[in-house]
């Protein structure tokens, strides 16, 4: 890419911020530029992330909550000190409701498997939407099957927007857990995740919000919100692979039985008895992924200090400005027109098997991800077998969106 950024007018200094990810001037594919528009896969990482992960390993590096020795007390420092910058990010009331994870998917079967075990039982319905990615729906089946009970889905118009008066006719004093994404990895529809938490607090049930696809790109309060679970990934926001977050209200978490059994979930062990710890340590068994804490808070501090306002501002300006480009393509179908979106924008060509888009953008140097995104039933609901998808980040730019239109015109060239 040889165009000088342009400039738009939502107050990001892309520049300096594309200055921060050093593999974003990595050349690939015989020496192209790289155009990253995978980001709802993975975030690629700032130097801060990077190098803060250099001087954990480099001066910190010992096990946590289980040495009095300096380093073990300085790791165990960075670890806690990591919870209250993740505390602070989603506005929880306590360090108690942040449950470090291995990622989304596994903030959610915990719950599944913790209060859905002890809280769902035969004839109970648990209510998801259309929408979701594999995480939120086979950890909900797996209980069902388990359990006897039954998996509800919400169905959503042609856009991609959930029907809300559908959503509320699946609620029932049946209903025990309501789980649904922030917004959608798939289509980048945002939900109404307010208005949809109300709903299902009004028929009493309890909430689960996937914001695997949320925190990169959306202001999140857990308390204003009043959910009773948030989950996320620190990867999708800037940081490590293999960490995540797992919110929930303190005296949920407080009556759930914990999960996987071992070091630091206990207060004491014998072949008689055991005693768990107290929030959050119950859920948290083994050694964690403390570089990836630490890793995941400096990401958050990142984001912080250029403001989430900003880069929502940033990304759906590029959002519309590639949806225009994008349409401009004849025989380009965007799958996914809810009103509110995410930066995520997929399509379908017609003619072209979206796998051969994903390898002739590659040969061009730009990343997109093709297939069925982890959204199998989604889309089946929009009759493709799959889609390209482009997802834009903080770092990216309108050449960037350039670049993709041009590198689809290629595409067709090939085809046609
Ligand atoms: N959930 C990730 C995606 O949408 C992997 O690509």
């Amino acid at each position: 890419m040889t165009a000088v950024l342009q400039q738009t007018n939502t107050g990001l200094d892309v520049d300096r911020i594309r200055r921060d990810f050093p593999i974003l001037t990595q050349p690939v594919r015989g020496g192209r530029p790289l155009v990253y528009l995978d980001n709802a896969a993975t975030t690629q990482k700032p130097r801060q992330v990077i190098d803060r992960i250099v001087r954990y390993y480099t001066e910190e590096n010992a096990n946590v909550h289980r040495g009095v020795h300096y380093l073990s007390e300085t790791a165990t420092d960075s670890y806690e000190k990591s919870r209250t910058t993740v505390k602070r990010f989603i506005n929880a009331r306590d360090e108690k409701e942040i449950v470090f994870t291995r990622g989304t998917t596994e903030g959610i079967n915990l719950v599944a498997q913790t209060w859905g075990r002890r809280n769902v039982g035969a004839g109970d319905e648990i209510v998801i939407t259309a929408i979701e990615h594999h995480s939120n729906i086979v950890p909900w089946q797996m209980l069902c099957e388990e359990k006897g009970s039954r998996l509800l889905i919400a169905p959503v118009n042609d856009s991609g927007e959930v029907i809300l008066d559908e959503f509320e006719k699946l609620l029932s004093p049946r209903t025990k857990i309501v789980s649904f994404g922030h917004a959608s990895n798939a289509l980048g529809t945002i939900n109404p995740i307010g208005k949809m938490i109300g709903l299902a607090h009004a028929a009493g049930a309890i909430t689960l919000i996937d914001g695997a696809q949320g925190v990169p790109h959306l202001h999140v309060d857990v308390r204003d919100l009043d959910c009773d679970f948030y989950t996320f990934s620190a990867h999708k926001v800037y940081g490590p692979t293999g960490t995540g977050v797992l919110y929930g209200k303190e005296s949920i978490l407080d009556a759930m039985p914990p999960w996987q059994g071992g070091g630091d979930m206990i207060l004491s062990v014998s072949f008689e008895k055991t005693t768990y710890n107290a929030l959050p340590y119950k859920f948290e068994a083994g050694t964690p992924n403390i570089e990836g804490v630490i890793g995941l808070a400096a990401a958050l501090d990142y984001v912080s200090a250029i403001g989430i306002d900003t880069i929502a501002a940033h990304e759906q300006d590029l959002l519309h400005y590639a949806t225009k480009r994008l349409l401009e393509i004849d025989g380009l179908r965007i799958i996914g027109t809810a009103a509110e979106k995410a930066s995520v924008i997929s399509f379908v060509l017609e003619g072209v098997h979206p796998h051969d888009i994903g390898t002739i953008l590659d040969e061009q140097g730009i990343a997109v991800r093709t297939g069925h995104h982890c959204a199998q039933p989604l889309m089946l609901r929009f009759n493709v077998p799959a889609t390209g998808r482009a997802s834009f980040a903080m770092y990216n730019t309108r050449d960037e969106a350039d670049e993709l239109v041009a590198g689809l015109h290629k595409v067709i060239e090939v085809f046609r």
